[in-house]
């Protein structure tokens, strides 16, 4: 038995960062993880190699539609799918093995295997049992079906599923119009195929400003993908290689089938706790499964935490980073702080999509007066240059204070682009502190910039 200041169970982004910052504050840490390898969702099946699909079939999309026409002529690359997953692969490594070593760095212990907490102060990890004063869950998140569809991972597949098919299918109906759908969705457009995306509301990513929303799904459908909103998915039937959809048209109620050689399910995540024993310690959980926490990530039994997927607000990799840092920051005695309202979301097409605060339609909802301004990348030269002129930056600012409420970016780079909001939101400026700040020429940042002028006396370029 071992005796550690803090034992985090899960080495996602929310686990590895919180063991790292313990470390850092001179607390004895080790880091629980069932896995073969750290990092969790994020880095073994999620952001990482999604990131690497994207940009490798975005690669293509840019030799097959743009090469030509700025001189580079000669015959498109073929896709080798293996490689491509080779590389994914790869990345992957290169990625997880980077957290082995910071945790040595650190001098981190990874107990390897599946933990559990049979009481307070102590946690199992296979047979052993090392006592902890403080344990932080960072189990994180499993992704949820719908009742009638069955997972197996090679016809009817969850994004797990999604990132290692072994070949590109002929036609994919991706149900759910969401973050995963739409990333997946857009690799798989680029290495062509027919992907059709099945979403049971009328707009696409819900919760999006609305304007970037229509404008994301015309761009979307531009580059291929077909959308059938307000229809709720009845179930799926699967053969080994072929599958068949049947959903219901919420406006008439009438039934429709399509088949497909792989369904993408992607209606969103629930958070992971089995086998922690978190019931018989008497650990509080929410209707949605969610471990509830107070504002400084603290259980209702003592010495025991909870960050990242595995508890409320969005399941984003940052989100659950900072959490993790905060929560090792409270449990040194210092002020750990997670400012909620100030949490970018970036969607990884092309373009990119990224937002932060408010949305118009929240805004009008609190009854908010704001003021708009809006910056098209057709009025940005970079844009031009690099064929990335589709999408726009708005900016919502306070219309007596000019403070910034949210802003709202579809274009190139847009994931980069927003922390210079975030950061202006941080400091609490008006939309004048970024107008006035001087932005190289020429960069897709000057966008930002023009939307800042377009809150007052109105941008330049347009
Ligand atoms: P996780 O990353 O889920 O890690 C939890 C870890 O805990 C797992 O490794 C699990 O094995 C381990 N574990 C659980 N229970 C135990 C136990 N009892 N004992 C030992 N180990 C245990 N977010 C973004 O911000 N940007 C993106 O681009 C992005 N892309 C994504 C793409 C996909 C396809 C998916 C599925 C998700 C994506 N996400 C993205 C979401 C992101 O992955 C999660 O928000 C993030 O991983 C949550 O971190 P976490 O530390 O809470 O949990
Ligand atoms: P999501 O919540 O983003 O989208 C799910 C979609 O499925 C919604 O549009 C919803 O209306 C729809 N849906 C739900 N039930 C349905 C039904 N019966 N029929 C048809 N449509 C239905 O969830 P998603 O895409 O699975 O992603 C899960 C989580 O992973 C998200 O919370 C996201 O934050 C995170 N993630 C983040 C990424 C990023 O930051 N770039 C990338 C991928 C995932």
């Amino acid at each position: 038995m071992a005796s550690y200041d803090v034992i985090v169970i899960g080495s996602g982004p929310g686990g590895y960062v919180c063991a790292i910052r313990c470390a850092q504050l001179g607390l004895k840490t080790a880091c629980v993880e069932g896995r073969e390898t750290l990092g969790g969702t994020c880095l073994n099946v999620g952001c990482i190699p999604s990131k690497a699909l994207l940009h490798a079939s975005h690669q293509l999309h840019e030799a097959e539609h743009n090469f030509a026409e700025m001189g580079l002529k000669g015959k498109s690359p073929s896709v080798d799918w293996k490689q491509m997953l080779s590389y994914k692969d790869k990345v992957i490594g290169q990625n997880t093995s980077g957290i082995e070593f910071l945790f040595k760095k650190n001098k981190i212990d990874w107990l390897k295997g599946w933990g559990s907490i049979p009481e307070a102060g102590k946690v199992k990890v296979g047979d052993e049992v090392h006592e902890a004063k403080h344990i932080v869950i960072a189990s994180g998140s499993e992704a949820s079906s719908l009742p009638g569809i069955e997972i197996n991972e090679k016809v009817v597949v969850t994004s797990t599923g999604a990132l290692e098919l072994g070949k590109i299918p002929k036609k994919m109906v991706v149900i759910g119009a969401g973050v995963i759908g739409l990333e997946l969705g857009s690799v798989y457009t680029r290495l062509g195929t027919e992907v059709q995306v099945v979403e049971f509301l009328d707009t696409i990513t819900p919760g999006m400003d609305a304007e970037v929303s229509r404008n994301f799904q015309k761009l979307l459908t531009k580059q291929g993908l077909s959308f059938t909103l307000g229809a709720a998915v009845q179930g799926v039937e699967a053969t080994k290689t072929k599958a068949k959809v049947t959903y219901k048209l919420r406006k008439d109620d009438s039934e429709h089938t399509i088949d497909a050689d792989v369904v993408l399910v992607a209606t969103g995540r629930k958070p992971f706790t089995d086998g922690l024993g978190l019931s018989d310690l008497g650990v509080k959980m929410s209707e949605r499964g969610q471990i509830e926490t107070d504002d400084q990530w603290r259980t209702n039994v003592p010495g025991i935490y909870a960050i990242g997927d595995a508890i409320a607000g969005p399941m984003l990799a940052h989100k659950a980073e900072d959490e993790g840092m905060a929560a090792a920051e409270v449990i040194a005695g210092q002020h750990g702080h997670v400012n909620y309202d100030v949490i970018p979301g970036v969607i990884y097409t092309h373009p990119e999509v990224a937002n932060v605060g408010a949305t118009e339609e929240q805004l009008k909802d609190q009854g908010k007066k704001y003021t708009v301004g809006k910056f098209s990348f057709m009025g940005n030269g970079r844009a031009k240059a690099n064929f990335a002129a589709d999408g726009f930056v708005k900016i919502l600012a306070d219309a007596e204070t000019d403070r910034i409420l949210g802003a709202h970016i579809i274009g190139p780079m847009a994931g980069d682009l927003i922390h210079e909001v975030c950061v202006a939101m941080e400091f609490g400026a008006a939309a004048e502190d970024l107008a006035r700040t001087c932005h190289a020429h020429p960069t897709y940042s000057e966008a930002v910039r023009e939307a800042a002028l377009a809150c007052g006396d109105g941008p330049i370029h347009s």
